[in-house]
């Protein structure tokens, strides 16, 4: 059974083009004051601060192809679905976005066919431009050969994820079966990590941001009714759907004691929490324990659950560590949840072939 990395990204050349070209976030540049270390990627809005935090070095593992196949090739990886990585088409202006969405796609389309059988692709959308060429690339997607779905941040058109704005969208997505990677970027107000948040490097946004933006936005979807309108959307939720599995109860309990739900009917006729969860929703593997993956499983199902490394983030802080420890987390919360069995293959790669329609 092959392993499939479900969570793994890169900035194609027409992306890093566009960063290299700009000064505010997202944007890739050397600092002067600071010449020792190198290029860096500023993308989240908490690390655009002079601190300690301002950005991560930025080397050819997040757009040379040569540097992801030989990170599979250390890993045992076989096969990699790569997506663009955060913050996507999200800040682009309304006019250029499609265009820069066809051209991103095809830079990635265009890597998968010439490593052929080993990667396969989340494609991008032009969420700043007019809905139609939005739809547009969606169906243009649904086309390309190497492609398995749309990766997508949480912000949709600008308001969020329940917008019915989005609807002739998420229609589009659910008639080409398209599967959406959902996967967080904006994190929370930068109010929420407190006044010494920069002493603490990337961790409160990306350890808890992260995860409470993805939550956050997958309970408003399923509060406003998107998966009551298109049941058969499917969702892959990163982080093994943020806090998710672990606060499906007490979302459930807050819906079922809603005096304003309950006056406006909504409690009428809805699906719960743990029947998007076990039908619409896919979880990856990437939360580096037993605890967090054993949640997520019992959530969702085994069946529903795919390994992923999130590389070329979390890199080894030390030189010459050839195997990345945010991988042997992963793949050994996998090992001590399910053992060494077909539940643990399965996990590693077999529910992705099945799901995503890979070679096995
Ligand atoms: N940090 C990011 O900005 N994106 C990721 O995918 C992981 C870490
Ligand atoms: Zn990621």
């Amino acid at each position: 059974m092959p392993v499939v990395d479900v969570h793994t990204h890169m900035y194609p050349p027409a992306y890093m083009e566009l960063l290299r070209n700009r000064t505010s976030v997202p944007y890739v540049k050397s600092f002067p004051d600071d010449p020792s270390a190198g290029n860096r990627l500023v993308i989240l809005p908490a690390e655009d601060t002079e601190s300690t935090s301002r950005g991560r070095p930025i080397g050819p593992e997040y757009f040379e192809v040569s540097e992801k196949l030989e990170f599979m090739r250390r890993h045992g990886i076989d096969i990699s679905i790569i997506s663009l990585a955060n913050p996507w088409l999200d800040w682009l202006p309304s006019d250029t976005a499609a265009e820069t969405a066809r051209q991103v796609n095809d830079d990635v389309e265009r890597m998968c066919t010439d490593n052929e059988g080993k990667l396969f692709a989340f494609g991008t959308l032009p969420l700043s431009a007019p809905v139609k060429e939005v739809i547009e690339e969606v169906e243009r997607l649904a086309g390309l050969p190497h492609h398995r779905g749309i990766v997508m941040g949480t912000s949709g058109l600008g308001s969020g994820l329940d917008d019915p704005a989005l609807d002739p969208i998420y229609a589009t997505m659910e008639k080409h079966e398209q599967l959406v990677f959902l996967h967080p970027h904006y994190g929370l107000p930068t109010s929420a990590y407190g006044e010494r948040a920069s002493d603490y490097g990337h961790v409160l946004p990306l350890a808890l941001g992260f995860p409470l933006e993805t939550t956050i936005a997958v309970t408003r979807m399923l509060l406003s009714g998107v998966f009551d309108r298109f049941p058969r959307l499917n969702v892959l939720l990163a982080h093994s759907g943020g806090t998710l599995p672990f606060l499906a109860g007490r979302i459930e309990s807050c819906i079922a004691h809603d005096a304003h739900l309950k006056k406006l009917g909504k409690l009428e006729g809805r699906r719960d929490v743990w029947d998007v969860l076990k039908n619409n929703i896919y979880l990856d593997a990437v939360i580096y324990s037993e605890v967090g993956l054993k949640a997520a499983i019992d959530a969702s199902g085994v069946g529903r659950l795919m390994f992923g490394t999130d590389h070329p983030f979390f890199p080894p802080l030390d030189e010459g560590e050839t195997e990345w420890l945010s991988v042997k987390m992963n793949s050994k919360a996998v090992e001590s949840a399910l053992g060494y069995d077909r539940k643990a293959d399965a996990v590693m790669g077999g529910n992705a072939c099945r799901i995503l329609r890979l070679p096995s």
